[in-house]
């Protein structure tokens, strides 16, 4: 998505070699005018797969997916994070390991929300090592729920997270994937290469 790719180069700022600060327009303050182009983005994406919901994770996921659930014309859900949790029976429960701030999220999502019959699209801000989308899919699977597909917003390429995703068999798309980050410069995963390797 090009206006995204144009605003991360803009904007973003590059932390070490593995972080992308994008507080500017999506982590903090938030750009509503992008977050309704990336919500038309998604929704063309998956505008064949027959979606009845929406599921993020609070907080950052919340945005985008609002705006993909408005053009999709369903409800958004989204999980809680908790760190611990007495047990309640109306909660499906998952664990989430964060690499990024080596902290571990216990995430719910109320039982009266998800179906056996609805077929959900998973969307989130940032994409790393794909725990937190991982989580969300078997909060899904708790429920008898298909996942459709997992939409989002920046995927760091250089992090497994595609990977994991892919072999536990998920669609992904990503609307922008950062193939590099290095001093100030961000680098984008050619569109060439991505056609390539859809074509493998
Ligand atoms: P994973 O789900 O793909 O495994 O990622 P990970 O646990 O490592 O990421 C944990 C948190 O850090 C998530 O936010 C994620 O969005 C964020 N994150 C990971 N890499 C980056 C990055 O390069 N830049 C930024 N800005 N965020 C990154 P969170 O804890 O859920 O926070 P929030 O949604 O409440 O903001």
């Amino acid at each position: 998505m090009e206006a995204l790719k144009n605003r991360i180069k803009q904007d973003g700022v590059v932390l070490g070699s593995q972080v992308l600060k994008v507080d500017s327009f999506l982590n903090h303050r938030v750009d509503p005018a992008l977050m309704s182009a990336i919500g038309d983005t998604f929704a063309d994406l998956f505008a064949e797969d027959r979606i009845t919901r929406v599921l993020t994770i609070e907080s950052s996921g919340i945005a985008p997916a609002v705006f993909a659930a408005l053009r999709l014309e369903v409800d958004l859900i989204f999980a809680r994070k908790r760190k611990s949790l007495t047990l309640r029976d109306d909660l499906y429960t998952e664990k989430a390991y964060s690499f990024t701030k080596q902290e571990e999220n216990e995430i719910t999502v109320s039982k009266h929300f998800l179906g056996a019959d609805d077929r959900i699209l998973i969307i989130d801000d940032f994409l790393a090592n794909g725990q937190a989308a991982l989580a969300l899919a078997r909060i899904v699977e708790q429920a008898g729920a298909q996942v459709a597909g997992i939409g989002i917003v920046i995927e760091k390429s250089f992090q497994n997270g595609r990977q994991v995703l892919q072999d536990a068999g998920y669609r992904v798309e990503s609307l922008a994937r950062v193939a590099s980050l290095d001093g100030n410069e961000i680098r984008f995963v050619e569109v060439e290469a991505e056609v390539k390797a859809e074509v493998e």
